[in-house]
């Protein structure tokens, strides 16, 4: 949620800036704007909408050039997507710009308390008030560092900054809490964003910052302190993609090639899991095995997709290892009081590894003694930084707002969690591992698989491009399976859509029914449990005899289904629980095409941003 560039070096501040504002902007599009320091004062630049409109205003009205600058693309919390309210933020002399991400919460009083002093704010959002602040503390102390450790002192809330001052014309100023930054370090140069992608076409050394730190940068040095100007401990990490791995690559949309980039990510995420003994080997969970065998509970929490994961993981672990599992809303736990203990093992699910609802539940479940795994796709971010213990899914840098390839990883990774957790609980056999593990290994090529007879349910969706409402349905993990669907396709083609456990339809939901409604329904393998099977085809029955024109995902050779689908989308057989990894393909492909159908642009659906970093 808004993407900061900051830059000191040799090349034009403007364009290293601009380039890598456009690989943030995954992060908020509400508008956009820029700061670059030369010939001894500030020029910015800053426009409501996307990138593209400031670029546009780049081009009528040119900035100095420059070789410091910091830019800003916003998801707006404070004040509407206006030029006033779009970053960077000016104090009154036009000496300092400043961009946020996060919201600060004792903004009001700083409001209040500046006009008292006499300055005259101009937007609406919070992020203005830092701007005054740190002027205020320059003209006192002379540095700006000095000055950001003053104004941090005094804020509340989360917070990434970074500011520019005209009067110390070869540094750049940041600031982290509760929102991620990260430094790029180059030669003669060197960077700072909110992600690794705004700088990889320029270095692949990255610092990770900690919570409660300032960064200072100029070309040759990074210096980081404490809030009270202490020196701070870094890690220092080598990003292990390039450049390439966040370009489209040929793909008309992000999204189109991540849904593509599945099944390698899925692979990826499972390489080098079992050691030379054959045994399940996860070596970033650093929690001991006699806390893991002594674990009476696995709560899991994430939130949206992540969550989805989580649901379908809760049938794994529990079948697995035999502990129960509750799957909780991160965003609803801390509030209602849970009952967590030293037994209680936490797993956090998330992409971004900034998900503020997901970081502030694992606060919570730590403060109560609770052990935190996270399962997270960003390395340096600040999720697994503040865990116990991390299994990383490798699906490589995911830029389309709809999450796709993490999530195909999210649930291998909870596999193998529940996986190792039976191998340490003495749950599972040796050869039942295996097994599974040659199953997951398989299922790159099923998805692949999938992939490759996708041109129906393409067709499919632009067929009903023109509908209101599609609902999904599943049983088991295909129920999760069905929440996901419709939750892609409410993000990106703002219909109505809704998932249900096909179970529950009587109790309501059959209710939506009427003649022509779209409903995909999900269906188990006939090979695991029949009975499961037996139930959802039962419910086809119900619903089609109601007029719902049914699309029905069934294993290849389930004949059972043939003559209730109006529409029949074929996945590979697979083992019972694995069946989400090729389920949910379809769905994916269905999202994507018809919002592209409605004219909707999928890699960045309208409202939303990725990496939601307020609560
Ligand atoms: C939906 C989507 C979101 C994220 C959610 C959690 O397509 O992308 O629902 O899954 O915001 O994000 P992470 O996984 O980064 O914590």
């Amino acid at each position: 949620m808004c993407g900061i560039v900051g830059y000191v070096g040799g090349q034009s501040a403007l364009d290293v800036v601009v380039a890598g504002l456009k690989r943030l902007e995954y992060r908020g599009y509400d508008s956009a704007g820029v700061a670059v320091l030369a010939d001894g004062g500030l020029a910015a630049a800053k426009k409501a909408g996307k990138l593209v409109n400031l670029e546009k205003e780049l081009v009528d009205r040119p900035l100095p050039g420059g070789s410091v600058g910091i830019g800003h693309t916003r998801w707006a919390t404070h004040g509407g997507p206006t030029d006033a309210n779009a970053h960077p933020h000016l104090d009154n002399a036009g000496r300092v710009a400043v961009v946020h991400n996060g919201i600060i919460e004792n903004f009001a009083a700083l409001r209040e308390e500046l006009a008292e002093r006499g300055h005259t704010l101009l937007s609406e959002t919070d992020t203005e008030t830092v701007a005054h602040l740190l002027a205020e503390e320059f003209s006192s102390v002379g540095d700006l560092a000095e000055a950001m450790r003053l104004v941090c002192r005094r804020l509340d809330g989360a917070f990434t900054l970074v500011a520019v001052h005209a009067d110390q014309p070869d540094v750049v100023v940041g600031a982290r809490r509760n929102s991620p930054l990260v430094v790029g370090v180059g030669e003669g140069e060197n960077f700072l964003a909110s992600d690794v992608s705004a700088f990889i076409a320029h270095t692949r050394s990255a610092i990770e910052l900690g919570q409660d730190q300032v960064v200072e940068l100029t070309r040759d040095g990074v210096t980081v302190t404490d809030f009270d100007g202490a020196p701070a401990d870094v890690r220092a990490y080598h990003v292990d993609w390039d450049a390439s791995a966040a370009e489209k690559g040929g793909y008309a949309s992000f999204m189109l090639k991540e849904i593509a980039e599945q099944p390698k990510a899925v692979a990826d995420t499972l390489l080098g899991r079992i050691d030379g003994a054959g045994r399940l080997t996860l070596d970033e969970v650093r929690i001991p095995g006699a806390v893991l065998r002594e674990a009476d509970k696995v709560v899991i929490v994430a939130c949206g997709t992540a969550f989805h994961a989580g649901l379908i993981a809760k049938y794994a672990i529990e079948h697995w290892t035999r502990i129960p599992c509750e799957v909780e809303l991160a965003s609803e736990f801390r509030y209602r009081d849970p009952i967590l203990d030293q037994r209680t093992l936490v797993i956090a699910i998330s992409q971004s590894g900034e998900t503020m609802d997901t970081l502030m539940a694992l606060r919570h479940a730590r403060e109560q003694g609770a052990k935190v795994l996270a399962v997270c796709n960003t390395n340096g971010s600040t999720i697994p930084r503040e865990s116990d213990a991390v299994l990383y899914t490798h699906a490589g840098p995911e830029v389309a707002v709809a999450s796709t390839k993490a999530f195909l990883t999210q649930l291998v990774a909870c596999y193998l969690l529940a996986l190792y957790l039976g191998q340490v609980r003495g749950t599972q056999w040796g050869d039942e591992i295996h097994a599974v593990v040659r199953d997951l290994a398989r299922i790159g090529d099923d998805v692949e698989r999938v992939l490759e007879t996708m041109e129906p349910v393409r067709a499919l969706a632009r067929s009903l491009a023109d509908k209101d409402t599609v609902l999904f349905l599943g049983r088991h993990v295909g129920y999760p399976v069905a929440l996901e669907g419709a939750l892609k396709l409410k993000e990106l083609a703002y219909m109505h859509a809704e998932g249900f456990a096909a179970g529950e339809l009587k109790h309501g939901p059959i209710a939506l029914v009427e003649e022509d409604l779209p409903v995909v329904v999900v269906v188990p393998s006939p090979r695991g449990r029949s009975v499961l099977h037996d139930k959802i085809v039962s419910n086809i029955q119900e619903i089609r005899a109601r007029g719902a024109r049914t699309i029905v995902i069934a294993e290849e050779g389930d004949d059972a289904v043939v003559p209730y689908a109006d529409h029949l989308v074929r996945i590979p057989a697979t083992p019972t629980l694995l069946q989400p990894l090729v389920a949910t393909v379809p769905l994916q492909v269905f999202a994507c095409e018809l919002a592209t159908a409605r004219g909707n642009e999928v890699d960045q659906p309208r409202n939303l941003a990725k990496s939601v970093t307020v609560e």
